[in-house]
């Protein structure tokens, strides 16, 4: 097929309407089967499967429920509960005076300055994932378990790392088998399904959590008697921050909740975008072409740092298209606590609210051919309506985490692409399936050759 009309991997919409039993069994193996072809083509969608829901990709009515009306639309109730069990009342959950004091205080830890600080274990763990590969010859490799490593080296690193207790790897078992578990749950209850539908998250028992509980507590309180570590990372800044309207400061269980969110919320979405945008870059050997140009002109050989991000302009742009086509948080979900209108449609309370990220970025409405891979649709910003692009949702419960986020990716994949030349490995195309987050089934098999 000649390579300008081909398309990278999608998922299938489907035309016809889903009964609610279709509906459920679709979406226990991929939630972004629950999206209908009309919600890349209409502002608006809605439906009842259980409940009432609606789907809304329109710009103007997204920025009214994240931005103007944002104490009438609480995260869902299938949000919270799913996420309540590991991580509790954190700045990721709560809501109201709760989570106002919650981002005031970890605000300032999320700085320009203290994200650039925390780099260089970005480009140590980057560097760390050349050497594996390199030394794993010219075998493929599944880029997607390396991404896995690598962004939790760097959260392990900037959260508990350097205390004797903390045992990342049970922490990263531990999380893994919540996020897999827990995903299960939320499906079926974002549908609104009936409660006596047998829920497979509920059988998890919650011992593996426990137990991470447990680990994160002593770390903090090791820190509170070793003091803080040379260059401050998060729980030390995190452990310094105070309210600033009213001087209150966490306490050992709300910065554990708080750091395992970050752990929770940073780890895997960071992983998969780096994941996707190698497959795409594989995909697309031009575009590969075109940011190694721009690494080698201004790496010259040595791995990425904070400073070189701001002079990567093509490969922050391949980053940025790759959490377009496959944003990780691909669905975002509120539910109305008051009677509203949305794009002249009837809003009840109680009735849920999905932004679902993924239709957005691929509506017709808002995006030139918007199934291909091109970067260069980055190339001025201004262009790009800001809530037609929402990767990292926005108004005031905007990811935390967006800049380092995005530093992050930006030094891992220019230090991979600075070092090793990438090539798709045929009939191994990853498949995008949605469970809590959006992954590339499969992996994302590649074959990695040195470059000299
Ligand atoms: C590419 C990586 C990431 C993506 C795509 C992503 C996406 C998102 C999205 C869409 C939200 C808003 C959810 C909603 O409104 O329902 C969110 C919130 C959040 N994210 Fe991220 N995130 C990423 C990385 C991170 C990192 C690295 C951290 C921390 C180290 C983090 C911490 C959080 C927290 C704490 C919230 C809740 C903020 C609040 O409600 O005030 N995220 N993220």
């Amino acid at each position: 097929m000649n390579k300008s009309s081909r398309l990278p991997v999608h998922v299938p919409l489907h035309k016809a309407p889903m009964g609610l039993w279709e509906s459920l069994s679709a979406a226990r193996h991929n939630l972004l089967t629950i999206l209908p072809e009309i919600a890349v083509k209409q502002p608006m969608v809605s439906g009842k499967t259980g409940l009432r829901w609606h789907m809304v990709m329109d710009p103007g009515a997204i920025r009214r429920i994240l931005l103007e009306k944002l104490d009438d639309y609480p995260k869902s109730h299938a949000t919270k509960n799913l996420l309540r069990p590991a991580i509790g009342e954190s700045l990721f959950v709560a809501e109201g005076t709760e989570w106002r004091w919650q981002r005031r205080t970890a605000a300032p830890v999320f700085s320009h300055r203290n994200v650039q600080a925390l780099a260089p274990v970005m480009t140590t763990a980057a560097e760390k994932c050349c050497d594996r590969i390199a030394k794993s010859g010219p075998a493929a490799v599944n880029m997607m378990d390396e991404m896995v490593r690598t962004t939790f080296d760097v959260i392990a690193d900037v959260t508990f790392s350097g205390d004797d207790h903390f045992d990342a790897k049970a922490v990263h078992h531990a999380i893994d088998d919540y996020i897999s578990e827990a995903g299960k749950l939320s499906i079926l209850d974002m549908l609104g399904a009936p409660d006596w539908v047998p829920r497979p998250g509920r059988l998890f028992s919650g011992s593996a959590t426990k137990q991470m509980k447990h680990v994160a507590d002593q770390a903090i309180e090791d820190r509170r008697v070793s003091g803080q570590r040379t260059t401050l990372d998060l729980l030390d800044l995190l452990l310094e921050g105070e309210d600033p309207e009213t001087a209150r400061r966490m306490s050992t269980g709300e910065l554990r909740d708080n750091l395992l969110t970050f752990i929770v919320a940073g780890h895997e979405t960071t992983a998969l975008t780096l994941s996707w945008a190698l497959y795409l870059c594989a995909f697309d050997q031009d575009v590969q072409k075109l940011a190694r140009s721009e690494i080698q002109s201004v790496l010259d050989g040595r791995s990425a740092t904070a400073d070189d991000v701001s002079q990567l302009p093509f490969v922050r742009s391949i980053i940025d298209e790759a959490l377009r086509l496959y944003p990780p948080a691909a669905i975002v979900s509120r539910t109305a606590q008051v009677a509203d209108t949305l794009c002249g449609r009837e809003i009840r309370p109680g009735d849920t609210v999905m932004i679902p990220i993924y239709a957005l970025h691929r509506s017709e409405l808002l995006w030139d051919d918007p199934n291909a891979f091109r970067p260069d649709r980055f190339a001025d910003r201004k262009s790009i309506d800001r809530y037609a692009y929402l990767p990292f949702g926005d108004g005031p419960r905007i990811c935390i985490g967006a800049s380092f986020a995005i530093q992050e990716a930006v030094i891992i994949l220019a230090t991979l692409l600075g070092r090793f030349s990438f090539t798709e490995i045929e009939g191994n195309d990853p498949d995008p399936v949605m469970i809590l987050t959006l992954r590339p089934e499969g992996g994302v098999w590649l074959q990695a050759t040195p470059l000299e």
